[in-house]
């Protein structure tokens, strides 16, 4: 996709760069980028290692899809067209937060491939992990938390991801983890022993 910038504008180097703020959080700043169906637990396992890199003093930030369309963007639907933008906005948005030396957490269906292939280019190598959250179409519809599926089984929903809209997996995550079978507290820690392999963290 064709980066757009503004016409007139000049990037302003900050004194204060990511490496000061590195250094004074004691960790790097990465994005773990959860991507997974509706109901496949990306927001509940994020909020799982978010807990748990607050209690080892890291200075994290999660990024919600369904409150991210709440503000951000609310102006979105679930077009192809409009989750490409969505991505993209939150990609721009979670480079941000690399720069301020936070590890955030986005937790977005994210469905298409190049969308994710994006962000991991805009970033930096190394930068970007993305977390593929496994978890059957079958079990998702089952939970059936917000019980969207069943909406979209009946009509209510069109293009819904799984059913009428299509979710590209992953080809080469940093990590999946099956949250059809595996326990919370198991995903959680693969996701932190990722961290602490790749030297984001220390314990
Ligand atoms: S994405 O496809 O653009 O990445 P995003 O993660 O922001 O989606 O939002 C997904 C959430 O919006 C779902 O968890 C669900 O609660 C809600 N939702 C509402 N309509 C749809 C739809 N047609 N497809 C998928 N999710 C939907």
């Amino acid at each position: 996709m064709e980066k757009k910038v503004s016409s007139n504008v000049v990037w302003h180097h900050a004194t204060i760069d990511r490496e000061a703020r590195e250094k004074l959080n004691g960790h790097k700043s990465v994005i773990l980028w959860f991507t997974g169906l509706s109901g496949s637990g990306k927001s509940t396992l994020a909020h799982a290692v978010e807990e748990k890199l607050y209690e080892m003093k890291c200075r994290t930030y999660v990024l919600d899809g369904d409150n991210i369309r709440h503000g951000l963007c609310g102006d979105l639907g679930f077009s192809n067209e409009d989750r490409v933008e969505n991505i993209r906005r939150i990609g721009e948005v979670a480079k941000l937060f690399v720069e301020a030396g936070v590890i955030s957490l986005t937790a977005f269906i994210s469905p298409f491939r190049a969308d994710r292939d994006n962000v991991r280019k805009i970033n930096a190598e190394g930068d970007f992990f993305e977390i593929y959250c496994k978890c059957s179409l079958d079990i998702c519809e089952e939970r059936d938390v917000k019980g969207l599926y069943k909406k979209a089984r009946a009509g209510e929903i069109k293009e819904f991801t799984g059913i009428n809209s299509p979710y590209e997996e992953p080809l080469n995550p940093e990590l999946t983890v099956d949250t059809g079978s595996e326990s919370l507290e198991e995903s959680a820690a693969k996701v932190i022993n990722l961290l602490l392999e790749r030297g984001v963290i220390q314990k």
